[in-house]
C-alpha cells in the first residue's frame, strides 16, 4: 500500500472558477474578512481563472514553499499575497508542512481588461488546494466541500466566496435570509424564469490599474459618515433582492441594481479620503443606456464594480437588440467589450 508521502507526490489538480458581478455590493469589512453587510451576486461564465496546483518535495525549510506563476511567468506580487493566504490558513491544508506547492494560474480575460480577478483567482486556488486536502484525507467532495471552499476563498478575497455556486449567490449574515453566514456564501435557488440566463456585457472603459485598491476602499468605510446607513440599506436590499429574484420583478431589479452601483461609487466619493473611479466614458455609457431603455422599453440595466467599467445586464431574450445597441450606440464609450452571461459555477478540469 502506498504511504501518505507517496500519495502526495502524484498530486496535481486543475480547477476553473468563474468571476461574479455583485448586484448588492459588499463594501466595508471588519475582523478577519467579515463583511459589514450582506451582498448578492451573479456568477459569470466566460470570465474565469484556471489554477493548476501541484505538490512536490520541499527544497527549503520555509513554512510555506510556494512557486506562483501567472500565465507562464513568476508573479512576485500576487504570489506573496497567495503565500500569506496559505500561511494564515494552514489548518485547511495540513500537507503544506511537508510539501512544496506550484501554482500555475491563468485568466480567460486579458489582464489589462481591468476586470477584478481576485474573486476568480482566490476561488480557483481555494478549490484546487482544498480538493488536494480532501483527496489526501479520503473525504468526499459534496455540498460541504463547496461551503468550505467558499469560506476559504472568502479569507483570500471577500467576493470570491460567492463564485462557488451557479447563478445567484449571497454572502453575509442576514436576519431575513435562512442559512446566511458571514463565513461563506450560499446559493439562491428560487429564481423566477425572468432571471434565468441573464447576460452581462462588460464594457472595458479603461484598462489601467485602479488608483485606489478595493482593500483601501473597504477600509475607508471605517470612519465613513454614511457607513451605518449604508450597511443597513445593503442588508435590507439583499433580503429584498431574494424576493425580487423569486417573484420575477424586473422593474424592481433594474432599480436596485443601478442604485447599488451608484451608491457604491457615492461611498467612494463621500469617504474622508475621497476619490473617483468613474471616467467620462462610464457616465456617457450609463446615460445612453438609460435613454435606450426608455425609448425602446427593453429591460436592460447597468452596474459597476470598484472601477470605471460598465456591466450591462439584460435577459437573453433581448440579446439581439441590446447587443446591436452595444456594438453601435455605445461603441465610442469603451475600448473593448466582453460578452458574458450567467454561469454554472466552478469545474474541475482533470480527475
Ligand atoms: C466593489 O472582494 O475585491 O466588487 O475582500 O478586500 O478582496 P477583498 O475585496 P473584494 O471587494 C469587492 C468589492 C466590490 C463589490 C462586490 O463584489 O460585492
Amino acid at each position: 500500500m502506498e504511504t501518505d508521502k507517496e500519495l502526495m507526490n502524484n498530486v496535481k489538480v486543475t480547477w476553473r472558477c468563474p468571476s461574479n458581478i455583485a448586484i448588492v455590493k459588499y463594501w466595508g469589512k471588519k475582523g478577519i474578512q467579515i463583511p459589514c453587510n450582506s451582498s448578492l451576486s451573479l456568477t459569470l461564465s466566460n470570465s474565469f481563472t484556471e489554477v493548476e496546483a501541484e505538490l512536490s518535495d520541499k527544497t527549503t525549510d520555509e513554512a510555506v514553499q510556494l512557486s506562483y506563476f501567472f500565465e507562464g511567468a513568476v508573479n512576485e506580487k500576487f504570489g506573496q499575497r497567495v503565500a500569506k493566504f496559505l500561511e494564515d490558513n494552514r489548518e485547511f491544508f495540513p500537507f503544506i508542512a511537508e510539501k512544496a506547492i506550484t501554482i500555475n494560474s491563468s485568466n480567460s480575460f486579458p489582464h489589462s481588461a481591468g476586470i477584478a480577478s481576485s474573486a476568480s483567482a482566490f476561488g480557483a486556488i481555494s478549490l484546487a488546494l482544498l480538493d488536494i486536502a480532501y483527496s489526501l484525507e479520503g473525504k468526499e467532495k459534496d455540498e460541504a466541500f463547496y461551503r468550505e471552499a467558499s469560506n476559504l476563498a472568502r479569507l483570500g478575497s471577500g467576493s470570491a466566496s460567492r463564485s462557488m455556486y451557479p447563478a445567484f449567490a449571497q454572502w453575509g449574515e442576514n436576519d431575513n435570509i435562512q442559512n446566511s453566514s458571514n463565513q461563506y456564501a450560499i446559493e439562491i435557488t428560487d429564481i423566477h424564469p425572468t432571471f434565468r440566463n441573464m447576460k452581462d456585457a462588460i464594457l472595458i472603459i479603461e484598462d489601467e490599474p485602479k488608483k485606489v485598491s478595493s482593500s483601501v476602499g473597504h477600509s475607508l468605510m471605517n470612519n465613513h459618515p454614511y457607513a451605518e446607513n449604508r450597511f443597513k440599506q445593503a442588508n435590507e436590499r439583499t433580503a429584498e433582492l431574494v424576493n425580487i429574484l423569486k417573484n420575477g420583478d424586473m422593474e424592481a431589479f433594474i432599480h436596485m441594481c443601478e442604485s447599488e452601483a451608484l451608491t457604491l461609487h457615492a461611498m467612494m466619493m463621500t469617504s474622508m479620503d475621497y476619490y473617483l473611479l468613474v471616467k467620462p466614458g462610464t457616465i456617457t455609457a450609463i446615460e445612453k443606456l438609460m435613454e435606450f431603455r426608455k425609448e425602446n422599453n427593453i429591460p436592460v440595466c447597468f452596474t459597476l464594480d470598484a472601477g470605471p467599467n460598465v456591466h450591462v445586464l439584460y435577459p437573453k431574450a433581448y440579446e439581439a437588440q441590446v447587443e446591436a445597441f452595444i456594438n453601435d450606440g455605445l461603441r465610442d464609450t469603451y475600448k473593448k467589450v466582453i460578452f458574458d452571461q450567467e454561469g454554472n459555477g466552478p469545474t474541475k478540469l482533470n480527475s
